[in-house]
């Protein structure tokens, strides 16, 4: 069979040799277009006093400057409506409040520096602390519950108690934000944008523009990456384009520059975790009460689904009969924190991975034992009362990265190298993931697909996933080819459209190619089962071209729309409970690294890794995604570190690292001298198609291992039992302090 197939992602060559065409890349092709730039507040909150933008007119070139007055439908882009497109009340420090239209770019970047803006400041809540404090909280407030915590404690032999505020994430795609609108002579509107949600994208679109969802069209080619950040955030932007185009009627381009994208769209949710754990004394976990408090930034957004996901993962691969977990949702003046790789799943799971790895020196009990010891097993429900299926594969996962890294005996040779070495210690750290599949709001879990055959045999396929560099696209051509029997180089793929497959669902929560693919699967075999009639009436063998060249002659239907349901899915979001996920992703993460205890820095020196796809649709791609989601969740818990200015002079609540000099990204210098990644075999998922598991997220939490190898290699400058507390990010500076407290134990 095609899946199955190791094979490069479907426009790799295109990726490199810089052909792949990008949003902006369509701008060049079409003449007249206007771009367009923002007039941002330059302070955290408060009330704009007076907007003139008469000043702009004079600037030559520039032809339009859009305002709250321009909004023909609803000055709205959020899907909770509380993201005001023109606002007249700065929520964060570069807010957005006008976009001046000119002829090139230099000119709408001196139009907006000659609109005349006046905000009146308002006091600005820029930590989560802060917020916390003042109790500004919004959206729902749920509470995820289950056994008995008060006899839970009973039987603890010990408790603990602790406090966990850890950073966000800045997705920091290559492809910035970028919209392009045009008009035909009908009024409608097509809008080519960088989203992972095109049909949701079309609907705030249409409700700013006052029109019905069949005047706009969205499509997205590709994304030069998405990681979640354009599930919610390219709405605006593309409703700013589409009211400019329809006000000039010519086309608008809106491009972010990396600067604006950075300080303007939202990122990995920041939590605030307090917590109180027990244990009993051979360190089963027999009470977990936490608070979680996700920062939100100034807007609702995807809060509520992410801190939902950060609930479900709490207990990561770990059985704890008696919780309770609180939720809440800070607001705060920073951009509107939203979607990122996991979707609030690393949040939850961050927690408990910091606690054991904080408790096990005080419970005199090896981590990785800890650990070990509190595997879900046969049997066993969530907190939220779902059944853990294949919970052996979590063990699976596990024995088999100890077997193929050498743990036991890699193990020893750390502790050798840690006696002999004052100013150097090593650690190595193995964690288990255990993640949903599955879009907690069932309603989601549906997808479509339009698969057409030419003629010529030729066949075409649209469905309403988008690509994002993921490689969802790779494997809808290979699981096209497979069920219809068919060389791969019969069949291409055409740009994700609104006007192709309608009501589709973000391509998200990793569940691209399980519910495209099922709808894909679906229109083939429609198909499929009229070429069967077709064959059975003829007189002699067709080959595929005759086959369908006689279907067509016979007047058979050659195309179908094909659909996909994910069956046996509940959830009430009210009470945190039911069976949201079809299946879960499993894998196991074993890094060692070495850190210098005179600077905190740190390398990575080896990473083994088994994760477990079910059976791989395109193992390249399947690599390629655990190897990408392990080093941006490294990025994440290690090196990314987001700051804001929370002084009191007049830059309150900036974000102090705006580019990639002052915003540590991941690069070749981070990257695991020795990088093993294998796929568990025997994996086949039953129900999911061609016995496939979702990977595009799972991974990224692999990286817990980096982070409490760290840990232990801090513990290791100080005397036996240490146990240390690390920042999150445990940046090297992070990483020093922490190698200091652990000296001053001795
Ligand atoms: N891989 C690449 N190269 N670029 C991306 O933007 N996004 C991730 C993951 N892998 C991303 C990626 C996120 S956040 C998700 S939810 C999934 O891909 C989405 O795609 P899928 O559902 O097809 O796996
Ligand atoms: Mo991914 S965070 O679900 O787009």
């Amino acid at each position: 069979a095609i899946v199955g197939q190791e094979m490069p992602h479907e426009a790799a060559n295109l990726h490199v040799t810089g052909a792949a065409l990008y949003t902006d890349d369509l701008v060049g092709r079409t003449a007249g277009t206007l771009h367009a730039y923002p007039v941002r507040a330059e302070v955290a909150h408060g009330m704009v006093t007076k907007l003139d933008v008469t000043p702009a007119y004079d600037v030559p070139g520039v032809v339009r400057v859009l305002t709250g007055d321009d909004v023909p439908g609803v000055n709205d882009a959020g899907v909770k409506h509380d993201e005001p497109l023109f606002p007249t009340e700065v929520m964060f420090y570069g807010h957005a409040v006008a976009w001046v239209l000119a002829e090139d770019l230099e000119a709408a970047r001196k139009g907006a520096a000659a609109v005349v803006l006046e905000v009146d400041p308002l006091p600005a809540l820029i930590t989560v602390t802060e917020a916390i404090e003042a109790e500004s909280f919004q959206g729902a407030r749920p509470t995820l519950e289950r056994g008995d915590l008060d006899a839970g404690f009973e039987q603890a032999d010990h408790v603990f108690e602790g406090v966990f505020e850890f950073a966000g994430q800045e997705h920091f795609y290559l492809e910035t934000h970028c919209s392009f609108a045009l008009v035909d002579e009908n009024g409608q509107v097509f809008v080519q944008c960088s989203t992972q949600h095109p049909t949701e994208t079309q609907d705030i679109v249409s409700h700013v523009l006052g029109v019905h969802a069949h005047e706009v069209t969205v499509q997205c080619l590709r994304m030069g990456g998405g990681f979640g950040g354009k599930e919610m955030q390219p709405h605006g932007f593309a409703a700013i384009a589409a009211i400019g185009a329809k006000l000039t009627g010519r086309p608008v381009r809106l491009r972010l520059n990396r600067n604006q994208d950075i300080t303007m769209s939202g990122k990995r949710h920041g939590f605030h975790a307090s917590w109180k754990v027990g244990f009993t004394a051979e360190g089963k976990i027999v009470a977990l009460d936490a608070t979680l408090t996700a920062d939100g930034g100034w807007s609702l957004d995807l809060s509520e689904p992410v801190l939902a996901r950060a609930l479900c993962h709490v207990d990561n691969a770990y059985w704890v009969p008696n919780i309770k977990v609180a939720g809440r949702i800070a607001k705060s003046n920073k951009t509107s924190q939203t979607a990122f790789r996991g979707f609030g799943g690393p949040q939850g799971m961050l927690v408990m991975e910091d606690i054991l790895g904080r408790v096990a020196p005080k419970l005199g009990i090896p981590a990785h034992e800890l650990r070990r010891k509190n595997f879900y097993t046969a049997g066993q429900t969530t907190p939220y009362g779902q059944e853990v299926r294949h919970p052996e594969r979590i063990a699976s996962c596990w024995n088999q990265v100890w077997r193929d890294g050498q743990l036991d005996r890699r193990m020893a040779e750390v502790e050798d190298f840690n006696a002999a070495h004052p100013y150097r210690k090593r650690g190595l750290a193995i964690t288990p993931v255990k993640f949903g599949i599955s879009f907690n709001f069932v309603s989601f879990n549906q997808a479509g697909a339009l698969v057409h055959i030419y003629k010529d045999g030729s066949v075409l396929i649209n469905h309403g996933g988008a690509e994002m560099g993921q490689g969802l696209h790779t494997k809808m051509l290979q699981v096209a080819a497979t069920t219809l029997g068919v060389p791969l180089d019969r069949v291409r793929l055409a740009p994700t459209r609104t006007d192709k497959v309608p009501n589709t669902s973000a391509t998200a929560a990793s569940s691209g190619a399980d519910l495209n693919g099922g709808a894909v699967k679906d229109a083939c075999e429609q198909i499929l089962a009229r070429l069967e009639k077709v064959k059975a009436d003829a007189t002699e063998e067709l080959g595929w071209d005759d086959l369908v060249r006689k279907a067509y002659l016979d007047r058979v239907q050659l195309w179908a729309a094909g659909y996909y349901r994910t069956e046996g899915l509940s959830w009430d979001a009210s009470i945190v409970q039911g069976n949201p996920f079809k299946y879960f992703a499993f894998g196991a993460a074993a890094t060692e690294v070495e850190v210098d205890g005179f600077t905190g820095a740190y390398a990575t020196r080896r990473v083994d890794i088994v994760h477990d796809v079910g059976d791989s649709l395109s193992p390249l791609i399947d690599i390629g995604q655990i190897e990408g989601g392990f080093v941006q969740g490294a990025g994440w818990l290690t090196l990314e570190d987001l700051r804001w200015d929370t002084s009191d002079r007049p830059s309150r609540g900036r974000l102090a690292t705006q580019a990639a000099s002052t915003y540590k990204l991941p690069s070749f210098s981070e990257m695991p001298a020795q990088f093993n990644v294998q796929l568990l075999q025997d994996a086949h998922e039953d129900g999911a198609v061609y016995g496939s598991k979702a990977v595009g997220e799972p991974p990224l939490m692999l990286a817990f291992s980096v982070r409490e190898a760290l840990r232990q290699a801090a513990a290791a400058f100080g005397p036996e039992g240490t146990s240390v507390d690390l920042a999150g990010p445990a940046t090297p500076e992070a990483v020093f302090w922490a190698v200091e407290a652990a000296r001053a134990n001795a």
